[in-house]
C-alpha cells in the first residue's frame, strides 16, 4: 500500500496581475513623495492650502487620463493584462479628488456652509468641479466586482459616465487658469484623443487592423 505523498508547498510567486497591481499602488504613492521631497529641499511653495490643492487636482487629473487610457492601450496593444489597472487607476483619480475637495471645503473654506455656497455660486471652476466629482463618487463607489456583477449591463452604462467627469475637469482647469496660459488644452488635447479611440468605426478599424497583423 502506497501512503499519500504530502506535495511540498511551493513558495507562491507574484503574478504578473499583482506585479503591475503593485506598480499601480507604488506609483500612486509618487505625488506624495514628491511633496515631501519637495518640502525638504525648500522648493515647495510657502502657501501649503494652495500648493495642496494645486497637487492634488493635478494627481487627480493624471490619473483619470490613465484609467482612460487603459481600454485604447489594451486594443492597440493586445495587452489585456493591463486591463485591471483600469479600475485601480479610477479609483486613485478619486482618492486625489477627494483629498483636493477636502482641502478647498476644510483648509481653503474652514468648513463654513455658507461660504462655501457663497464661493461655488461666485466661481464656476468650483462648480465645474464639483460637478466632477458628483460623476466620479457613484462611479468609486461601484467600482467592485460585485456591483459589476448586479448592475449587469447598466454598470457599463453607468461607467461610460467618467469621460463627462474628464471634460468637467477640463473645464474646471481651463476657468481657473489665467487667460493664455496653455496647460489645460494639452489634457484637452489628450482627452480628445481617448475620446475619438472609443468611437465604434475607429474601434473596428483598430480590431480588424489587429487581426490583419496577427
Ligand atoms: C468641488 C470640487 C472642486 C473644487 C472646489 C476644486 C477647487 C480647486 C481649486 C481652488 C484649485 C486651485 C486654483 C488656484 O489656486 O489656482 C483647483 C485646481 C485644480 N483642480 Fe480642482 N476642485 C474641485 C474638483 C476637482 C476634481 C474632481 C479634479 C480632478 C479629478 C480637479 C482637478 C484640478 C486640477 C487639475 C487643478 C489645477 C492643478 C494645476 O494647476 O496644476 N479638481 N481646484
Amino acid at each position: 500500500m502506497t501512503t499519500p505523498t504530502i506535495a511540498a508547498a511551493a513558495p507562491r510567486r507574484p503574478s504578473s496581475k499583482h506585479r503591475l497591481e503593485l506598480a499601480v499602488h507604488l506609483g500612486a504613492l509618487i505625488p506624495v513623495a514628491v511633496f515631501f521631497v519637495d518640502q525638504w529641499l525648500g522648493r515647495a511653495s510657502p502657501d501649503l492650502i494652495r500648493d495642496l490643492t494645486l497637487r492634488t487636482g493635478f494627481a487627480a487629473l493624471i490619473f483619470l487620463l490613465l484609467s482612460l487610457s487603459v481600454t485604447p492601450v489594451v486594443s492597440l496593444s493586445g495587452l489585456g493584462a493591463l486591463n485591471p489597472l483600469r479600475r485601480w487607476l479610477g479609483i486613485y483619480s478619486f482618492v486625489y479628488a477627494l483629498i483636493h475637495l477636502s482641502i478647498f471645503v476644510a483648509l481653503d473654506y474652514g468648513l463654513d456652509p455658507a461660504v462655501l455656497a457663497d464661493a461655488l455660486l461666485q466661481k464656476p471652476y468650483a462648480l465645474a468641479g464639483l460637478g466632477a466629482f458628483t460623476i466620479l463618487l457613484p462611479l468609486a463607489a461601484t467600482s467592485t466586482d460585485a456591483f459589476q456583477r448586479r448592475l449587469k449591463r447598466n454598470w457599463k452604462r453607468l461607467h461610460r459616465a467618467v469621460y463627462l467627469a474628464a471634460a468637467l475637469v477640463i473645464v474646471h482647469f481651463v476657468w481657473l487658469v489665467k487667460p493664455g496660459v496653455l496647460d489645460p488644452w494639452w489634457y484637452a488635447g489628450v482627452l480628445a484623443v481617448l475620446l475619438l479611440l472609443r468611437v465604434r468605426p475607429i474601434r473596428r478599424w483598430i480590431a480588424s487592423w489587429h487581426r490583419r497583423s496577427a
